[in-house]
C-alpha cells in the first residue's frame, strides 16, 4: 500500500496559509487515492527528541545497536523515538512538508525532525564519491517524492528576496542527501508584501495544490 506522510510544522491548528494549502493538497490526494495510507505527523503535537549529550556520544549508530545499553534511561527513550521517526520516514512513499517561514527559515521543530531522520548509516552514508541517500548505493533511486508547501510574507521563490529562501533550499538539499531528488514546491508567498493581492495569492496556491495532488 502506498503511504503518504504529511508533516506539518505549525503551532496553530487554524486556517494558516501553510496549513490550509497543505490540507487542500491532502484532501484532493485522498479523493484521488482513497486506498492510500495517509499519516499526519504534526511536529508541534508529536514527540520530536532533540539530540542531546547522551545521544551525541553515540551518533551514527542505530538505537538498537551495541551501545544502546550504555545510554541512561532518558536517552534510551529518546533513541527509541528517533528510531520510530526514521522508520516512519523510510516507510513513506510520498512526503508532504508544510511550514511557515519565520525569520528566513522554518520553525525550529522541523530542524529537530530533520536531525532525527538524517541518520548516517541508515538514511544516508558516505561513499567514495560522496554522500548517498537511503541505502547508499551509487545511482540508487529511492522512488520517494516530496512536495514542500511554504507560506511566507514576502516572495522568496524569485526576485529581490530569493537569496533569503533558506527554508526551501535547505529542505531540497537535505532531501537530496537522503536520496530524494523528486522535490516540488508550492509557494503561498508575498501575502504581507502584497497585502492587496493576498486572496489572489492564496487562491493561486490552492489551485496549484489541487492540480499537483491529482497526479502526485
Ligand atoms: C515570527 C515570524 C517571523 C516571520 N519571518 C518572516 C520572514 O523572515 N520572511 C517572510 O517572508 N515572512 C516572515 N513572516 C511572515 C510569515 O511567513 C507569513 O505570515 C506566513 O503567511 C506564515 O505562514 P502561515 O500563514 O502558515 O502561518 C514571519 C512571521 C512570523 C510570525
Amino acid at each position: 500500500m502506498t503511504t503518504l506522510l504529511y508533516v506539518t510544522a505549525h503551532p496553530l491548528n487554524t486556517d494558516a496559509n501553510s496549513l490550509s494549502i497543505s490540507r487542500q493538497f491532502v484532501e484532493t490526494y485522498r479523493e484521488v487515492n482513497p486506498n492510500d495510507n495517509i499519516v499526519h505527523l504534526d511536529l508541534y503535537m508529536a514527540d520530536i527528541p532533540q539530540i542531546d549529550a547522551n545521544l551525541l556520544k553515540r551518533w551514527g549508530q542505530p538505537p538498537s545497536g551495541p551501545s544502546f545499553d550504555e545510554l541512561n534511561p532518558e536517552a534510551k527513550v529518546k533513541a527509541i523515538r528517533i528510531r520510530e521517526l526514521v522508520e516512519q520516514f523510510v516507510a513513506a512513499d510520498k512526503i508532504v512538508i508544510a511550514n511557515p517561514v519565520w525569520n528566513f527559515l522554518f520553525p525550529p521543530v522541523l530542524k529537530t525532525y530533520i536531525d532525527s531522520i538524517a541518520v548516517p548509516g541508515i538514511t544516508f552514508k558516505h561513499a567514495d564519491n560522496g554522500l548517498r541517500g537511503l541505502g547508499g548505493l551509487v545511482g540508487t533511486a529511492t522512488g520517494k517524492k516530496v512536495v514542500h508547501i511554504q507560506a511566507s510574507g514576502t516572495v522568496l521563490s524569485h526576485g529581490r528576496y530569493q537569496e533569503l529562501n533558506f527554508s526551501d533550499n535547505y529542505l531540497r538539499a537535505v532531501m537530496k542527501l537522503l536520496g530524494i531528488e523528486d522535490f516540488q514546491t508550492i509557494y503561498v508567498e508575498g501575502v504581507a508584501e502584497y497585502k492587496d493581492q493576498a486572496q489572489e495569492i492564496k487562491n493561486k496556491a490552492l489551485q496549484q495544490a489541487t492540480e499537483l495532488a491529482k497526479n502526485f
